[in-house]
């Protein structure tokens, strides 16, 4: 069953274009992919890659086909990748790393999400350690962090690990699924953040609501092999104006999406917090809230489903709600009726 936008809370990528969005189409462009034609494109490119401040960007369809290519273009064969042990890349990418590069993911333990820049594994970087496993080449680091509930590690942060990664020669790529979020609520400045890593990448298709599309941010020579890799696993696709127009136009109202999502998700803290509901994680700037059923989550995901609202379990033990740009009035009033008659 399709539970419609507004009433699904499982994720920021179940939005559907708007009619604003698909009005959008009517500026599509043609151009090819493949030839780097396609002005959309382009320009999609041109205007993340100065951003970040980086010298140019490529463009993909999804968060892990970002991850995959800006990682294997970052580390060498049969090397590994540090990579926190609560990541989505570590979790829920299907280890495609491995399977197409070649490469080993080296879990870290993580305080959410957090690499210490004083794990053991610093100083075995460069020493006998790794001598008889794949030695690292590359470190990833996910900001926001959502299994802490989109959780920012922090500009500070970010500055400390790449300079640390640089010590001792590892590359660092930035999975910045969510990372428009706090650049368009001004928390960050992207050009802080382009010069805190190796690579980095963010997605089109979450809280700024694109139906896909995701991009890598690097040097000219790292991201035009990253247009080499793109095609090596077939994401060259051809007239990918279609995407980069609705990608564009998700970019030009993202400021209202984010600060919107994030208000809804404000509002349902507090309607939760006033129901009885305890060890709510919501962090103060982000549209993801954690919490824990009392009455068991398989009861509350059921319940709210009798009222037509779709709820889930991210991991055994807590419920994931995840508010978007396509929440509501509505939204709110339904769920706290089915939150009042539990
Ligand atoms: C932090 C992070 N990275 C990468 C991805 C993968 O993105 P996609 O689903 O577009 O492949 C996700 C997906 O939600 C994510 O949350």
């Amino acid at each position: 069953m399709r539970y419609p936008p507004q009433l699904d809370f499982i994720s920021d990528t179940v939005t559907v274009p708007d009619a604003e969005m698909i009005a959008s189409l009517q500026k599509i462009t043609f151009g090819d992919l493949g030839y780097e034609e396609d002005e959309a494109t382009n320009q999609l490119e041109s205007y993340i890659a100065s951003l970040f401040n980086k010298e140019d960007a490529c463009f993909v369809l999804s968060g892990t086909a970002s991850n995959l290519i800006a990682i294997n273009l970052i580390s060498s064969f049969a090397s590994s990748v540090i990579t926190g042990n609560q990541s989505d890349l570590y979790l829920w990418e299907s280890s495609s790393v491995s399977s197409f590069g070649g490469l080993r993911l080296e879990p870290v333990n993580t305080s959410s999400g957090m690499i210490s820049l004083e794990d053991p594994f610093w100083d075995q970087v460069n020493n006998s350690f790794f001598g008889q496993r794949a030695k690292p080449s590359s470190v990833v680091i996910e900001d926001p962090h959502i299994g802490s509930g989109g959780l920012l590690l922090g500009q500070r942060y970010l500055k400390k690990l790449f300079t640390r990664c640089c010590d001792v020669g590892l590359n660092l790529h930035i999975d910045g699924a969510r990372i428009l979020n706090p650049i368009f609520l001004g928390i960050y400045d992207p050009v802080e953040i382009g010069g805190s890593c190796t690579t980095i990448s963010c997605c089109f298709s979450k809280t700024i609501g694109a139906p896909m599309g995701s991009i890598i941010a690097g040097t000219k020579e790292d991201i035009s092999k990253a247009r080499q890799i793109r095609k090596l696993i077939g994401g060259t696709v051809r007239q990918s104006g279609v995407i980069a127009a609705m990608c564009l136009n998700a970019l030009s109202r993202g400021k209202e999406s984010v600060t919107h999502s994030v208000h809804i998700a404000n509002e349902l803290y507090l309607i939760l917090k006033e129901h009885g509901f305890q060890d709510i994680v919501k962090p103060n700037h982000s549209n993801i809230i954690l919490f824990k059923a009392p009455q068991g989550n398989d009861f509350l995901i059921k319940h709210f489903a009798s009222f037509g609202i779709r709820i889930a379990e991210l991991e055994a033990g807590t419920i994931r709600i995840v508010c978007h740009r396509q929440h509501n009035e509505e939204s709110l009033l339904r769920f706290k009726e089915a939150l009042i008659s539990v």
